[in-house]
């Protein structure tokens, strides 16, 4: 399972979208840079392959490349994103994922956030809206992917991306924060997935729920350390990484990690991504 990730090369907060960005509050860009750099190291430690897409200057969301798209087998439906700020990332995910060989669909034309709103729990595809994605995104990704969907009411504003208040650990097992959802969607939630570990609101607003599963390891912010014993009940153990600086602009982990992809013949592999470990663009970073 490789993981795409971006460098933090033009990381910052030059805009506000979400609760958490305040342009008085900065990225330190070199503590931003390890913090990366110990995420990708934790990834390699753990036998993951590692990728990288190319940084933009002006598109300092860049970094989350959970938000370029979201995947399934051979094919992708891309994200519209509903500020202009990240429109610009649009062109450059395409042509990623086109370089790549997968049958790309962008056919939505409405706000979709891709794998920041919309995560596999076994073969069904859990989408939140309400924030970002429109809900009416949510068939149409469906359709585009052939699976079934589940749509998600959003209702916390610091919990704006699915991915921030809901985790898939494997196909029976998650991590959900319930104030970050309706009271209906929590318990759709519940009805459907057999084991549901509750995140505290305090702990989720640690970024713990933005993690991602690599086996029986869940690699978090140091926040998912207070899941410590429901996660090892459940036969999980945790890696949590320092994530301060990512948090500052609403996100953690997972935001930075889009699992699942790379090229699917790698004759035609991207001249925009590139497999190379000691990678220019992460060299570039710090
Ligand atoms: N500043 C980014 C935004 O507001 C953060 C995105 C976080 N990504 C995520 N998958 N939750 O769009």
């Amino acid at each position: 399972m490789p993981v795409l990730m971006c460098p933090p090369t033009y990381f910052g907060i030059e805009y506000e979208i979400n609760p958490w960005m305040h342009l008085e509050v900065p990225v330190d860009r070199a503590e931003a840079s390890r913090q990366w750099k110990a995420l990708c190291a934790t990834y390699r430690d753990l036998g993951v392959e590692v990728l990288f897409a190319d940084p933009l200057s002006g598109l300092p969301d860049m970094v989350f490349t959970a938000n370029a798209a979201v995947v399934h087998g051979d094919r992708v439906v891309l994200s519209r994103f509903r500020h202009s700020q990240r429109q610009g990332e649009e062109p450059s995910w395409a042509r990623l994922f086109e370089s790549w060989g997968y049958e790309v669909s962008d056919a939505i034309g409405i706000p979709f956030e891709g794998a920041g709103d919309a995560l596999f729990v076994g073969d069904t595809l859990f989408c939140g809206y309400g924030f970002r994605t429109d809900p009416r995104a949510i068939p149409a990704a469906g359709r585009a992917l052939g699976v079934e969907t589940v749509p998600l009411e959003l209702v916390d504003p610091r919990f704006y991306h699915l991915d921030t208040c809901f985790c898939p650990l494997d196909s029976r097992t998650v991590l959900l924060a319930p104030n970050g959802v309706s009271a209906e969607s929590a318990d759709r939630i519940r009805r459907l997935v057999e084991r549901v570990i509750e995140v505290p609101e305090q702990v989720a607003t640690g970024f713990a729920c933005n993690a991602l599963a690599v086996g029986s390891t869940v690699v978090s912010s140091t926040a998912l350390e207070a899941l410590r014993s429901p996660l090892a009940e459940a036969g999980f153990r945790v890696a949590g990484l320092p994530m301060s600086e990512f948090m500052k602009a609403g996100g953690g982990v997972r935001c930075l990690s889009l699992p699942g992809v790379g090229p699917r013949d790698r004759a035609r592999s991207a001249p925009a991504a590139t497999a190379e470990p000691a990678a220019r663009p992460a060299g570039d970073a710090g």
